[in-house]
């Protein structure tokens, strides 16, 4: 094909597929099969292969993302990015339209929408193009996220029709589905990986995720709520969104006018039951003045405009009967109590099980079996009692017996003074204990052994492969091969995996070990203190607390951990196994140099890697932050650093340093 007709066919396949991504996201009305559209895009990008010229980085070829890491640069809004004032009452919002009335001197319309709980993003536009899209962040300068949102299908990459300004920005909040979340979840689980709490984190985490094909595959969604520019189409609000939608943004249909307060509060009160109903998360609805005009003329206090304002919705609570109380014993031996309830639905699924926390929260609630309660959901996965119904109480209602030994091994439970848990004090030979302190040994910030997860730990446990972590090392490629769902090559990973694990660095292995208190960073610390587990292990009361940050608390979990036969046993295994208990001569070097001193590392280095650079910033006092702000001391830029950082550092002032520079600093 010659480049004349490969141009006009790129831009009429460029075309066509952002028409239907129109159609099938943002209108959900597709009008080709997933089929044909796939054919379309395979054409478009064997051509963008074959004319690498004509590349744009909008064409719908470019919304799968790439599996680049990137680092997220912080722009400056060029409009402050505020939020509302939140009311939560009928006086609340009427005392809201009295103020405006005031300082209006007449009534105002409104215009009520649904506020989406997910994360706010503003999109720019150029001539109809979508040029950048940036996260709040602190209001002021946000994260640019660009390359993240391009992968959002509903977002247009070029407007439709002529009518639009030359620039403008539109704000909208980024979110997930209920579908979206509960795939994403399912996976995870599937994966071993901790389960996402809700949609709003979950868009909130996906939209800062570092590789844009992780990105792309998440199912993120986008509603937008607010035009700002110098020449928008209208003096309504109402009208400018809806020709945002005209020009193919995703607006909300559940937009109303309101000619005043009481029919705001009719909005308010249907959507405060109908939103159950949602595919999505709403937490409340915002309510605006209509006309741009009175809007500058109420104007804005420091932190929000005063011609708009939010009314939450109060948590949903549905009210149900305890049937029974089971009793979980956690990784690390905690007991918690976990009620089983009449199946009863609660925002978007239904619920069986609620958290008790401990005792405590029984004794307080004075909680008996076929109580009625009522449950909600706060910010967990699993919904809280947060009440009882004692009024309702009547002679089927039956004492809750609080176990006194573990259900899982029969020790007796101890519960500690000023700790509102129960334990199972049989950390070495409590099964869900044992499980746990393997999973937990294995994990990605600990031993980091590839290829295996929670089942397999699971199985091997079962079936008598290994009793406790050090059995991990004695496994043989042949025991794994016949478990169920292994086979040849995953058992050679699994093997490979652990043997890999051996070179972990001390400071991992501690944490591993899963010592009660000590985590992530409490391990590097002790390392660096005591440099090998022999110290450690020997370090008295008075040794441990001399250390930066570490308590009595955990001061007396080490040393009681150091004393335990099963401790030592432990330890004595793995130090034949070839873990590493002694830390690596380069992490010794610690020193208060650079206290009070923030560091950004940026670019790719010679003589160390940048999670050594981290850590021997943290090992001499100063701090490692992940993006340049004026509050920045150094840059600690290496090779290829990204062209954005460097004008950003440059901007504000902040100092480079070179490795060595930085390394003559520690020195
Ligand atoms: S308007 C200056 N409209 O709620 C007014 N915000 O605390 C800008 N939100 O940051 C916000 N749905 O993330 C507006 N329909 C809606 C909204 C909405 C959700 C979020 C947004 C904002 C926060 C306000």
């Amino acid at each position: 094909m010659i480049r004349e007709e490969a141009i006009k066919r790129i831009q009429e396949l460029r075309q066509e597929l952002e028409y239907h991504n129109h159609k099938y996201y943002v209108l959900a009305q597709p009008v080709i099969s997933d089929y044909d559209y796939d054919i379309k895009l395979k054409e478009l990008q064997k051509l963008e292969i074959e004319f690498p010229e004509f590349f744009d980085p909008n064409s719908p070829t470019q919304r799968v993302g790439s599996d680049r890491n990137m680092e997220f640069i912080q722009v400056k809004h060029k409009y402050e990015m505020l939020s509302l004032s939140n009311t939560y009452n009928e006086g609340e919002l009427r005392d809201f339209d009295n103020r405006v009335q005031k300082l209006l001197m007449e009534t105002a319309p409104y215009v009520c929408e649904l506020k989406f709980d997910g994360t706010a993003i503003g999109l720019t536009y150029e001539n109809g193009v979508f040029i950048k899209g940036i996260t709040r962040g602190d209001g002021e300068f946000g994260d640019d996220v660009t390359a993240n949102v391009r992968t959002i299908k509903s977002i247009p990459m070029k407007l439709i029709g002529d009518n639009f300004p030359d620039e403008f920005e539109i704000r909208g909040e980024i979110f997930m589905s209920h579908f979206a979340f509960e795939k994403l979840n399912k996976q995870r689980e599937e994966n071993g990986d901790p389960l996402m709490v809700n949609p709003r984190n979950a868009a909130a985490g996906t939209l800062k995720m570092q590789n844009s094909s992780a990105v792309a595959q998440r199912g993120l969604d986008c509603y937008l709520y607010y035009m700002l520019g110098e020449k928008l189409p209208s003096d309504s609000h109402f009208e400018n969104l809806r020709n945002a939608g005209l020009w193919g943004f995703k607006v909300s249909e559940h937009i109303k006018k309101a000619q005043n307060i009481d029919e705001v509060w009719q909005f308010i009160q249907y959507w405060d039951k109908e939103r159950i109903n949602l595919p999505y998360d709403i937490d409340g609805i915002v309510i605006k003045v209509d006309s741009l005009s009175k809007q500058r003329q109420l104007g804005f206090t420091s932190k929000s405009p005063r011609w708009a304002i939010s009314y939450k919705f109060k948590a949903e609570r549905v009210a149900t009967k305890l049937l029974s109380v089971d009793f979980q014993v956690g990784r690390t031996g905690a007991i918690t109590p976990v009620a089983n309830l009449d199946p009863v639905f609660l925002s978007g699924s239904t619920v069986k099980r609620a958290s008790l926390h401990n005792a405590d929260q029984i004794a307080i609630f004075d909680l008996k079996i076929n109580d009625l309660v009522y449950v909600e959901k706060g910010g967990e996965i699993i919904p809280k009692i947060v009440g009882v119904d004692l009024e309702s109480r009547d002679q089927s209602a039956i004492e809750i017996f609080y176990i006194t030994e573990c259900p899982e091994c029969g020790a007796e439970l101890i519960r500690e003074e000023g700790e509102a848990k129960h334990y199972c004090p049989n950390e070495f030979s409590c099964p869900p204990q044992i499980k746990g302190k393997i999973q937990h040994f294995i994990s990605r910030k600990a031993m980091n052994i590839d290829g295996l997860g929670e089942e397999t730990i699971d199985l091997m446990y079962t079936k008598g492969l290994i009793k406790d972590i050090t059995g991990l090392y004695d496994l043989k490629k042949e025991q794994l091969v016949p478990l169920e769902r292994m086979g040849e090559k995953s058992a050679e990973n699994i093997i490979n995996g652990i043997e890999a694990s051996k070179n972990t660095p001390f400071e991992k292995v501690l944490f591993a070990l899963g010592i009660r208190f000590v985590g992530e960073t409490v391990a590097k610390k002790l390392a660096a203190a005591f440099e090998n587990i022999d110290n450690l292990s020997q370090a008295s009361f008075e040794d441990l607390i001399a250390v930066d940050e570490i308590g009595d608390r955990i001061a007396e979990s080490v040393i009681k951990y150091f004393k335990s036969d099963s401790g030592k046993n432990l330890i004595d295994k793995l130090k034949v196994a070839g873990l590493k208990f002694q830390i690596e001569e380069n992490n010794i070097q610690k020193s208060n140099k650079l206290e009070g001193k923030s560091f950004v590392i940026s670019g790719v280095f010679e003589k160390y890697s940048r999670d050594e650079l981290k850590d021997l910033i943290i090992l001499n006092g100063g701090k490692n932050v992940g993006s340049i702000s004026a509050k920045t001391d150094f840059i600690l830029a290496g090779d290829k650093m990204g062209p954005s950082k460097l004008e950003k550092a440059e901007k504000l002032g902040i100092k480079m340093i070179g490795e060595d520079e930085f390394l003559e600093m520690i020195k």
